[in-house]
């Protein structure tokens, strides 16, 4: 029986959802949603307050601040309240409002960028943000999830291995990329274990991540508009680009059979569904990683008028119907 004094003491690791009866392939979902911050950025936030204190950049009286799409913002916000420091969210129109409510439930003060950057992405203004805040005043501590090695390590050390001793034989890791602190502390620690594992990177169609050609996404969580200094292509085997319509067709068709997550998960499996049909791969050991839960997305990802304002009447005549790239299957 888990008895825990700090929110962030609480973590399952050990939770997978079989899709294989939901659609075609087997694929073994990893579910990061189940902790008190409700998504896998409790671990990275958790790493990144860590060595901060440790080197001694976190003192009582200093303020986090941080760039976030919202998962990451809600788990500083959670292990901020539980130490006592103050912390400033700096996140964009798109962070869904549930998100925002949760950090202020929190105690957290949340400032929202809604004019974007020259590249017409949000996340060079929020970073501008963040940059402005703290030559203001040197109370502010950024710990900068985007080139802070605290964030992929704490996936290095937490969620590899926690996989790899769930799935000895495993073949094949879908991870969707943000940050990109899943991706590299993941594939760091296969990589570095000579384990033959492939490293499938899962991104969103108008993400420049992997050197494609900026475009509007609504979905937060996955892709940028700047690419992550974390990012090390080396580690990376392969990359699907997903469009926003195929990742809320598989999000419903997911909550059909009683599953609800996030709108990355649904991008992640839709991805990872693609490559396992162009690799015909019936027989690989396969794993995804699902970031979060759906409940965050009731007013986006599982609202219909949202849904068919931005990406047509039709996109759920058909749930059942999973379009991979062009081709229905
Ligand atoms: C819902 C969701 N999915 C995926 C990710 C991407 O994770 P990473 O930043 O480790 O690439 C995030 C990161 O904020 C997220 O909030």
């Amino acid at each position: 029986m888990p008895v825990i004094s700090v929110p962030q003491d609480f973590n399952s690791e050990e939770l997978y959802v079989d899709l294989r009866s939901i659609f075609e392939h087997s694929l073994f979902l990893k579910c990061e949603g189940f902790n008190f911050a409700g998504s896998i950025k409790l671990k990275a936030a958790a790493e990144m307050v860590a060595a901060a204190e440790r080197d001694g950049i976190l003192r009582p009286q200093s303020v986090l601040v941080e760039s976030s799409s919202g998962n990451l913002g809600v788990a500083l916000s959670m292990i901020a309240a539980s130490k006592g420091y103050q912390f400033l969210c700096v996140t964009d129109s798109r962070c869904n409002l549930s998100t925002r409510r949760l950090m202020e439930a929190f105690g957290s003060q949340v400032h929202i960028i809604t004019e974007p950057d020259a590249n017409g992405g949000f996340l060079g203004a929020r970073i501008a943000h963040v940059r402005a805040l703290c030559a203001s005043d040197n109370r502010y501590v950024w710990l900068n999830q985007y080139a802070n090695p605290g964030n992929w390590k704490a996936h290095y050390h937490r969620t590899a291995p926690a996989i790899a001793a769930a799935f000895p034989l495993l073949d094949v890791l879908f991870v969707g990329a943000g940050t990109t602190g899943t991706l590299m502390g993941c594939a760091r620690y296969f990589r570095e274990r000579h384990r033959p594992v492939r490293i499938v990177a899962v991104d969103s169609v108008g993400s420049v991540t992997f050197g494609g050609t900026p475009g509007p996404r609504m979905i937060p969580g996955l892709g940028t508009s700047v690419r992550p200094p974390l990012l090390d292509e080396s580690y990376v085997d392969d990359v699907m680009h997903v469009d926003e319509v195929d990742t809320i067709r598989a999000c419903h068709r997911l909550a059909r059979k009683g599953f609800l997550f996030g709108g990355s998960t649904g991008t992640v499996v839709s991805g990872a569904m693609d490559w396992l049909a162009q690799h015909n791969a019936h027989e690989l050991t396969a794993v995804a990683i699902a970031p979060d839960l759906g409940e965050r997305y009731l007013d986006t990802v599982y609202q219909t008028n949202w849904t068919q304002d931005l990406y047509g009447e039709d996109i759920l005549d058909d749930t059942d119907r999973l379009t991979v790239g062009s081709r229905s299957i």
